[in-house]
């Protein structure tokens, strides 16, 4: 069999089995996990932001986000599926990438790159989530000026 060739399924394993982690079967776990967690999660912040309040989509503004980010739930619901569904895509991405690059240098760079992106992200998002703050830099003309001088 060379490279190429991809054995039947049920044959018996040709080369000695890896000991150690087997960190593909961990990233296929990851996958299913995090979609099932990502289910819920997405649908539950679709809803929240769309559909329940008055006014249904209309009611979506800079107050309204602020007003999530007030609350720890919301905060690590955010972050939650922030770290979830880019680890989620990462994976899925690296996978593509895996399937369809052949040129093995070219492969990992990409892989690099996916990772990096993803990191780079989840790092931005999570410091965004909990270091909101809607009164920074506040300015007399706007409507957040009075409760912002209030809490000051
Ligand atoms: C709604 C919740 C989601 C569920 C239930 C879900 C489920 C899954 C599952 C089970 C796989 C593995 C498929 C396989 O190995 O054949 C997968 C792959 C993937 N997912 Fe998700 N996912 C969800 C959300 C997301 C999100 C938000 C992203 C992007 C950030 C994403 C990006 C990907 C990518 C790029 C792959 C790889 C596709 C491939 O291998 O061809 N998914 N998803």
């Amino acid at each position: 069999m060379t490279a190429d060739t991809l054995a039947a399924p049920r044959a018996p394993h040709s080369a000695p089995r890896n000991k150690g982690v087997n960190l593909e079967k961990w990233g296929w776990i990851y996958m299913r996990v995090s979609g099932v967690l990502l289910v819920v999660l997405i649908f539950g912040h679709l809803f929240v932001n769309l559909v329940a309040p008055e006014g249904g989509v209309h009611a979506l503004n800079f107050a309204f986000v602020a007003g999530k980010f007030a609350s720890p739930f919301w905060q690590w619901w955010d972050v939650l599926m922030l770290w979830l569904a880019f680890i989620h895509g990462a994976n899925g991405m690296r996978t593509i990438v895996n399937d369809y690059v052949h040129n093995a240098k070219v492969r990992s760079a990409l892989v690099w790159v996916i990772w990096i992106a993803a990191a780079v992200m989840i790092v931005l998002g999570t410091l965004v989530v909990f270091t909101f703050d809607p009164c920074l830099g506040v300015t007399p003309d706007s409507t957040l000026w009075d409760m912002c001088q209030a809490q000051a």
